[in-house]
């Protein structure tokens, strides 16, 4: 009995271990961010963004129109009039726009599809990615990304974000997070461009997991139902035994 409790605790230290594992070599550690999928106007703003920035490259395939449009309160028409770009049917995907021979001569690699981008490195890791576009002559595109050395993607944000360089990490200091400098204002304030990022990043965990507000809503209700039997078993129980003692 001893020896089977070890090997369980053993088997499940391995367990938990194994996310630690997988993501220490991705890089630089990600700038803290906590997703909202429950913050329907950053949610709405993010599809928004997504559909005008993104999905000329990007597809989400596992993410259908109306699906989203039902989930973020969006009515068919507008839907069609603001954000459906590949299509007119609202029980399709979200394609890309770009067809994938040409983006592969084009980026050297095809975009993926981002339907499940944030589970695949993490909303953390997402919403850090696109504020490290930073200019770097050596790369064909102009610019690099420490989350992603040798990115391919053009930093299309840019405009935006504006321009910044890496900044050399000063003596002595803890490495974390990348720094920047920036060397040309965009169209929005620092502030500004973290919020948009942050809109886009809600969006993309959204449509990581279409059901996890309600998931979460759900489990809410479920707990309160738990908690109202267990005061009714609680009392039955006393009812039954109270003849007995
Ligand atoms: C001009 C085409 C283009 C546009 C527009 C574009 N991307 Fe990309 N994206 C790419 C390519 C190409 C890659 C592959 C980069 C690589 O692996 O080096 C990529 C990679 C990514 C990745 C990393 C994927 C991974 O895990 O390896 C993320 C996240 C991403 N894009 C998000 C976005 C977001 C969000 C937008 C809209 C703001 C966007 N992209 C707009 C071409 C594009």
């Amino acid at each position: 009995m001893k020896r089977l409790t070890f090997v369980a605790a053993g088997l499940s230290l391995a367990l938990a271990l194994i996310p630690t594992l997988s993501r220490a070599e991705e890089g630089p550690e990600p700038l803290s961010f906590r997703e909202d999928v429950g913050n329907l106007p950053s949610v709405q703003r993010g599809a928004r963004d997504f559909m005008a920035y993104c999905s000329g490259c990007h597809a989400m395939k596992y993410l259908r129109y109306n699906r989203m449009g039902t989930d973020l309160g969006i009515p068919d028409d507008l839907l069609k009039a603001n954000l459906m770009l590949g299509t007119d049917k609202v029980g399709d995907p979200i394609p890309s726009s770009m067809p994938a021979k040409q983006a592969e001569s084009w980026f050297g690699r095809v975009p993926p599809d981002l339907t499940l981008e944030t589970k695949a490195r993490g909303s953390a890791w997402v919403f850090s990615y696109l504020q490290s576009f930073y200019l770097d002559d050596k790369r064909p595109l102009g610019v690099n990304n420490p989350y992603l050395p040798g990115v391919s993607m053009p930093a299309v944000l840019g405009e935006l974000q504006g321009w910044q360089k890496l900044a050399a990490p000063e003596k002595g200091e803890a490495e974390g997070a990348p720094k920047f400098e920036l060397v040309q204002a965009g169209s929005m304030t620092p502030e500004e461009y973290k919020a948009f990022v942050t809109d886009l990043t809600n969006f993309m965990a959204y449509a990581s997991e279409p059901g996890k507000s309600e998931r979460i809503a759900l489990g809410g209700k479920v707990m309160l139902y738990l908690l109202v039997l267990l005061v009714l078993t609680y009392f039955l129980k006393k009812e039954f035994w109270r003849d007995i003692h």
